[in-house]
C-alpha cells in the first residue's frame, strides 16, 4: 500500500526533483497533492514552476495548491540570486497550460489529512513553513492525524546559508517553524549538515543526463544553473541537492543516520532562524525531532535518478 503524501514546496528545481521522484514511485508513494509556497521566489512563480514542471513529465493529474505568498508575520525574503528571476533558471519551460487546483493550500492540507484515517498522511516539507502553520492554526487535531513531518530546513555545526546560523526555509518564516516544531506531530529534519555532504558533482549529473529522456536532459540544464551559486560559494563540483533528499528518506532511510533530539527555533533578530539542536542533551529539553546527519551520497544520486528518470509518463 503506496504511502499518502503531500509536498510542499516553492519549487526550485531541487524542489522540482523532489516531487517528480514521488511520482516516480508509485508503489511506494502516493502524491496526494502538491501545495507551494513564496519562498524561493513569489508565490505566482514557485506555483508556476511547479505546473511547469508537472507538465514536462505528462503528469497533469496532481493538484497543486497555491498557498501563502508570504510569512506569517515578516516580509518575504526571495532568494533569486540563487535560483535565477523566475526560480527555475537554466532551461526554458514554456508556460504552463496548466492551472492550480482551486483553494487554499493550508485549506487542502487540512482537508486531505483529516478526510483520511489517523496516522496515514505524511505532510513533506521543503519550504518555508508558513502553509503548514496556517493549517495547524486552522485545525490543531492536525497534528495528531499526521503520520509524520519530514522537512528539509535547519542547520547546526554546518553553519546558515542565508546568514552565518540560519537555513533559508526555517529563516524566511522563523514564527511558523517553531509553531510547527511545538506542534506535537512526528518529525525529521534533514539539515544543512545532512544535504551539504551531496553535491551535484558533474559526475553524477552526467549520469542524469545520460538516462537520456527528455525531462532528464532539462534537469541536467537546470541543475547545472541552480548550483552556480553553490559553486562559487563553496569552492566545491557541484552544489547540495537539498529537498530530494525529503522523499529519498522515505523510499530508502537507510541511506540516513541520525537521532532524536530537542529542536528550538531562534526569532531573535541577530539569531533568526536558527535550529538550536539539542545533539548532546545537554539542556534536558523534550525530543521534539529526528534530526538526520549522516547520508550515503551515492546511494541518494542513485535513488533520485532511478525514481527521477521514471517520473514521465511513457
Ligand atoms: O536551504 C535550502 C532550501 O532553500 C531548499 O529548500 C532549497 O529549495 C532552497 O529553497
Ligand atoms: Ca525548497
Amino acid at each position: 500500500m503506496a504511502r499518502p503524501i503531500i509536498i510542499d514546496t516553492d519549487p526550485s528545481p531541487d524542489d522540482a526533483v523532489a516531487f517528480l521522484m514521488a511520482l516516480g514511485s508509485p508503489d511506494e508513494l502516493d502524491l496526494l497533492a502538491i501545495t507551494t509556497v513564496g519562498g524561493n521566489a513569489p508565490l505566482v512563480l514557485t506555483t508556476k514552476n511547479a505546473l511547469k514542471a508537472l507538465e514536462l513529465v505528462g503528469r497533469p493529474e496532481t493538484p497543486v495548491y497555491a498557498g501563502a505568498a508570504g510569512p506569517l508575520c515578516r516580509n518575504l525574503e526571495t532568494a533569486e540570486y540563487v535560483h535565477g528571476e523566475n526560480g527555475f533558471e537554466g532551461f526554458d519551460l514554456p508556460e504552463p497550460k496548466l492551472k492550480p487546483a482551486a483553494g487554499f493550500a493550508p485549506d487542502a492540507i487540512v482537508d486531505l489529512v483529516m478526510a483520511r484515517p489517523e496516522r496515514a498522511v505524511t505532510m513533506c516539507c521543503l519550504a518555508p513553513l508558513t502553509n503548514l502553520a496556517l493549517a495547524l492554526a486552522r485545525e490543531p487535531r492536525l497534528a495528531a492525524r499526521l503520520e509524520r513531518i519530514v522537512l528539509m530546513g535547519g542547520a547546526f555545526s554546518e553553519g546558515g546559508n542565508v546568514s552565518p546560523c540560519a537555513e533559508y526555509n526555517i529563516y524566511v518564516d522563523p514564527e511558523a517553524a517553531r509553531r510547527v516544531f511545538a506542534c506535537g506531530a512526528p518529525i525529521v529534519m534533514i539539515p544543512l549538515d545532512c544535504t551539504h555532504q551531496a553535491l551535484t558533482a558533474k559526475a553524477r549529473l552526467a549520469r542524469l543526463r545520460a538516462v537520456g529522456k527528455p525531462h532528464m536532459e532539462a534537469f541536467f540544464h537546470l541543475l547545472t544553473a541552480n548550483k552556480r551559486f553553490d559553486e562559487a560559494k563553496y569552492g566545491t563540483d557541484g552544489g547540495p541537492l537539498h529537498d530530494p533528499t525529503v522523499v529519498a528518506y522515505l523510499l530508502r532511510p537507510e541511506l540516513f543516520g541520525g537521532r532524536d533530539v530537542s529542536v528550538e527555533i531562534s526569532c531573535d533578530e541577530m539569531t533568526r532562524g536558527m535550529t538550536i539542536v539539542d545533539w548532546w542533551g545537554v539542556t534536558g529539553r523534550p525530543v521534539n525531532a529526528k534530526v538526520l546527519r549522516a547520508i550515503d551520497a551515492e546511494g541518494y544520486f542513485d535513488i533520485v535518478i532511478e525514481r527521477l528518470s521514471r517520473a514521465a509518463r511513457g
